[in-house]
This record gives C-alpha cells, structure tokens and sequence, in this order.
C-alpha cells in the first residue's frame, strides 16, 4: 500500500530551496497540485498556478514588482492571490472576486515548505528541524536538491535500505564480497523510527574510506510523512550526516531535498563540497537509475507485488506510519535482529 497524494496534502512538505526562487515564477506540481512560487517584497509567495480568469498558467508568466502577471491577459495578482491590476479596467476598481488561490508556505533555514491541503483546513505545527547539525559551527553544511520517478515510500525505503549498495553501488558504498554480522536495534516511537546498526569497523566502500576512520554505528530513520535520515558515528561522534526531505510530485515523482554534514576539518567547505558533490552525485545517479527501473517494471505489471524478509528493515514502519497517520493511535515498538551487512 502506498499513501494517496491527497491523504498526504495536510502536511508541510518542500517545494524548492529559497535559493531557486529568482526573478522568473517557479513552478512546481506538489501532491498532484500545481503551484507556482515567486518573490513579493522579498518575501516568498505561492499560489494555486491557476488563473481565476481563463486558467492560464501563472507560473508562464512573469513578476512585476510585486505581483505575479498573467501572460494571457495582463491580470496581476499579489502574494495573498488578490487581483491588483486587470489592464483596460480603470485603476480604481477593486476587484475581490477575480483572486487567485493562495498557498500557505514558509521559509526555513534555506529551503521552501508549502501546504497544500485545503485552505481552510488547520496547518500543523511546523515540523521540526531534524537535521541537528544545522547551523552547529562543528559541521560543513550544504543543501542539495534532486528528483527520482518513484513512489515516496520506494524513494524513502532505497535511503534507508542497508542492503542495497552491496549492489547498486558496488565498491563505492559497500563491497558485497565482505559481509560482516551486525546487530541491528530498531526502536519507533509516535514521533518516527530508528535502526541502529552496530558496524564496529572500518568501512570498506571507497567513499566511506576516503572519509571516515572506524564506524561505530550507522543509523537510518524515518519521520513521517517524507523525512529519512542517516547518520554514521565513529568514536568522536557523527562523522556523516544526512537529512533528506521527500516531497512526492506525483505517483511516479519526488522531490528530494536534502542537508549534508561532514565535520569540519582542514579542507575549506567550498573544496569538501565539490568532492562531496562529485562523489555523491555518482551514487544519487545510480539510486535514481534503479528506482527508476524498479517503477518502470513495477508500471510494466499493473502493479507492486513485494515480497520481504527482516533484512528490509523499514518497510513495515513506513507502512505503519501510512497506517497510524494520527500520533495518538501509534504505539512504540522495539527489536533487535542480525544480518550480514
Ligand atoms: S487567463 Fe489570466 S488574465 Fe486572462
Ligand atoms: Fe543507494
């Protein structure tokens, strides 16, 4: 089972970074709604990419001071959706009922959240930060966008799946021909879920090797609806961090936005972040290359039809989080397994 778009839609959810708002309308499809996104008085706006007049799209339009115009026929529309200006009308005319629908959204720590869920329904609180690394001057922190066709679940699950880069990432991640036996706590709560994989070594992935020493404990966690998140700890604490947050698009899209930390050590950030870059982007090519095909055969059949061992660790979690979505119906839970990682 995976989540509808619409039973997704009352929650906040990443539409873009800030930096990727310029002079131009920006659109963007979140949960099936197609929303465009602009600057008024510098503040980020977004509306319902939809013209109340003849249903042009706004977002093929362009920004005039600060309003967002129609490219059809000239009306211009404020970071509320009020209609300011309908050309050949005279200028006094007040003009309330030709708005556009207006989209709740915030600005946070570089990146863009937005609800689409029905006006009229109560926002949630914001949702936390979880990127605990954000503005920590022990870290080098950067924000990296990227999109996958797949299913939010699939896109979540391939994050967190330890099992996976033996495979998809051969040599530079994992190496499938070194296995070793790693104990694995699991621990969920209302808020989200953890595994917790106890490594104890040194990592042999090409990646890992360049830069971490010894691996504690490498962790995945899930926080509904979209949040996953990895951590990998070695003796002076977390050597690499990852938050990505998932928006889905559509049934076949998501959006990943994603903060990075590496402690800061003697390479200047800039430098870290093109190696970071470069070698990241590698293996995100790869994750999009087979989620990708994993929804083409998926589309290919009609239809997912799993099959799961305990080694697919997270799956029954994200599916409990899709079943419980109020937090006072979920219960906390907890194990611990083995596998050969
Ligand atoms: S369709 Fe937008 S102004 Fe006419
Ligand atoms: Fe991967």
């Amino acid at each position: 089972m995976t989540p509808s778009l619409a039973s997704l839609r009352p929650h906040w959810f990443v539409a873009c970074t800030a930096a990727a708002v310029g002079a131009r309308p920006l659109p963007r499809t979140i949960l099936g709604v197609p929303i465009v996104l602009f600057r008024a008085a510098g503040k980020i706006a977004a509306l319902i990419d939809r013209c109340p007049h003849r249903n042009a799209a706004l977002s093929q339009g362009r920004v005039t001071g600060d309003l967002i115009e129609c490219p059809y026929h000239g009306w211009a529309f404020d970071a509320g959706g009020v209609c300011r200006r309908i050309p050949g009308l005279p200028a006094a005319c007040e003009h309330p009922h030709q708005a556009a629908e207006a989209v709740r959204v915030a600005e946070r720590e570089g990146l863009v959240w937005v609800w689409v869920g029905k006006n009229e329904a109560t926002p949630e609180a914001f949702p936390p930060n979880r990127h605990v690394a954000l503005g920590d001057l022990r870290f080098d922190t950067f924000l990296w966008a990227a999109t996958a066709q797949c299913a939010l679940l699939d896109g979540v699950e391939n994050l967190l799946d330890a099992c996976h880069p033996h495979f998809a990432h051969a040599g530079l991640v994992r190496r499938a021909q070194k296995r070793r036996t790693v104990g694995v706590n699991v621990r969920r709560d209302a808020e989200g879920v953890e595994a917790i994989y106890q490594e104890n070594a040194r990592p042999d992935g090409l990646i890992p090797r360049l830069m971490e020493g010894r691996r504690q404990t490498s962790i995945g966690r899930f926080f509904p609806p979209g949040t996953a998140q990895l951590e990998y700890t070695g003796p002076a604490g977390p050597q690499f961090l990852l938050t990505s947050m998932f928006t889905p698009c559509d049934e076949r899209t998501v959006l990943i936005h994603s903060c990075i930390s590496t402690p800061r050590k003697m390479a200047p950030a800039w430098l870290k972040k093109s190696v970071l870059r470069a070698v990241f982007g590698r293996v995100l090519r790869q994750d999009q290359d087979v989620l990708r095909r994993q929804q083409e055969n998926i589309d290919r059949f009609g239809g997912a039809k799993f099959t799961s061992t305990p080694l697919d660790v997270m799956r029954p979690h994200l599916l409990y989080f899709i079943n419980h979505p109020e937090k006072a119906d979920r219960s906390d839970y907890a194990t611990t397994l083995t596998m050969e990682l």
